[in-house]
């Protein structure tokens, strides 16, 4: 049996640090579940359905990839999956907090599932997805932080062409 993890997320919108995370993760497991969670702290640019269809293109062409969308906990998906693992992407020393609580609370939750955490590569370790949708509002160029798909609809939300 192969091993799988899940990699969650809001993705909303995919970027190019999330591509890594998921290419890095691909070496280690067999299979990653890419699932578009709830976040009660966030409030979203783009529905769940946009959200898994930029994902679906930006992914298109890599293997093992599954995309998903989950309205629960995320360790009763990863058991509804068979999934040993949760991937999470570690940046700056700013995220560690929150993915140490989540990491904590999940493994309260479920012990039998673990948290794999992967450095993101360096060129991406001050983007995410909240900062590239304030630059790109106020027409800033974030081009080559983000999939082509992605750019294209982060332009056209924003009523830049
Ligand atoms: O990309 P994000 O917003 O940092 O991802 C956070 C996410 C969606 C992974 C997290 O909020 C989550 O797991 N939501 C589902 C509910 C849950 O299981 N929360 C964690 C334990 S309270």
């Amino acid at each position: 049996m192969g091993r799988t993890a899940i990699y969650p997320g809001s993705f909303d919108p995919v970027t190019n640090g999330h591509l890594d995370i998921i290419e890095r993760g691909l070496t280690l497991f067999d299979k990653i579940i890419v699932t578009i969670l709830e976040n009660p702290a966030k409030t979203f640019l783009f529905s769940v359905e946009k959200r898994m269809e930029l994902l679906e293109q930006s992914l298109k062409g890599i293997g093992n990839i599954e995309i998903a969308s989950y309205g629960g906990l995320l360790v009763d998906y990863a058991v509804k999956r068979n999934a040993q693992a949760i991937l999470r992407g570690m940046r700056a020393v700013s995220d560690f907090e929150y993915e140490f609580q989540m990491a904590l609370m999940n493994r309260k939750l479920n012990r039998d599932v673990q948290t794999v955490f992967l450095v993101t590569g360096l060129r991406w370790i001050f983007t995410s997805s909240s900062i590239i949708k304030e630059a790109v509002k106020f027409g800033g160029d974030i081009e080559s932080m983000v999939p082509p798909v992605v750019y294209a609809e982060l332009r056209k939300t924003y009523q830049l062409d």
